[in-house]
């Protein structure tokens, strides 16, 4: 840092202009926020999608109208092959990828006893199975290309989008709770193994935040405010509050942040219940 105009800039700026960022299951919710987020921090897109190819336009040209750089790319997150041509098609498209950010999930809730082995499958196929593909082919394409110091100090970045029910245990989804639960543990293993290579593996935890996977738990009033009882900060999410903890994980402002989980939850994995007990 030579002079204070340099360190002001610096901190002002959480710029992305010459980085590329995927985003998994971009075309609704926490990942289309995200998608729009980086693309106004300066980062070029891949708006990844599984179904609703309409809506992945839609967010597409929605950036692109704001003077961003967006791409639709169809990929099933769970399908090797899939995955293996989203970043081929990627990497043509924008020359590299910088920035992976492994959001695309699903639910399928049911009570234990009655929690089908294809209900269990599906959500770890793509919660888990899908952040482990799309995480390795990124890692791939980061040690091809290496450090390039003009545009980041890291070779690449990670960043997994969870839960708070990777710690929060959830009564009637097991296959989302342990899916999240994996994802952790593989976050932490990747961002361990991958430091020396200057490799950056973090996750966001979001809690409750308004998305269609959750639409019943703050649709009406009732349901709002027996939701509210368990966040403290006293208002659900928005995808704006996870696309910003998303932009710093991806920026050279988080640069000695490696392994972490950010709980992005209005402190609802602060017990809440304990407010008034224990
Ligand atoms: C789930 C939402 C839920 C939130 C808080 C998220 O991971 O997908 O359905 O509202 O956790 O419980």
């Amino acid at each position: 840092m030579d002079n204070a105009k340099d360190i002001k800039n610096s901190f002002n700026s959480l710029d992305l202009t010459g980085q590329t960022a995927v985003v998994t299951g971009a075309n609704s919710g926490i990942g289309e926020g995200v998608a729009k987020g980086l693309a106004e921090a300066g980062a070029s897109v891949v708006v990844n999608y599984v179904s609703g190819e309409d809506r992945a336009i839609k967010v597409v040209n929605e950036i692109i109208s704001k003077g961003g750089k967006a791409v639709a790319i169809h990929a099933d997150v769970s399908s090797e092959h899939q995955v293996q041509e989203m970043f081929k098609h990627a990497c043509k498209e924008y020359g590299t990828v910088d920035i992976l950010v492994n959001n695309a999930g699903l639910q399928q809730d049911a009570a234990f006893h009655e929690l089908t082995i294809a209900q269990w499958q599906k959500v770890i196929d793509v919660n888990l199975t899908g952040q482990f593909l799309c995480a390795r082919e990124a890692v791939r394409e980061f040690l091809r290309r290496g450090v390039t110091p003009k545009i980041s100090s890291a070779a690449g970045k990670i960043i997994c989008v969870s839960s708070v029910h990777d710690i929060i245990p959830w009564a009637g989804h097991a296959n989302y709770a342990a899916s999240k639960g994996g994802v952790a543990m593989l976050m932490k293993t990747m961002a361990q193994e991958l430091a020396s290579k200057k490799i950056r593996v973090n996750s966001v935890a979001p809690g409750a935040i308004k998305t269609p996977i959750n639409t019943s738990a703050w649709d009406t009033p009732e349901a709002e405010a027996s939701l509210l009882k368990l966040i403290p900060y006293g208002r659900v999410g928005v995808t704006e509050d996870i696309a910003k903890a998303v932009i710093w994980l991806a920026s050279d402002h988080s640069d000695y942040v490696n392994g972490a989980t950010i709980y992005v939850d209005g402190g609802m994995t602060l017990y809440p219940e304990f407010r008034e007990g224990g």
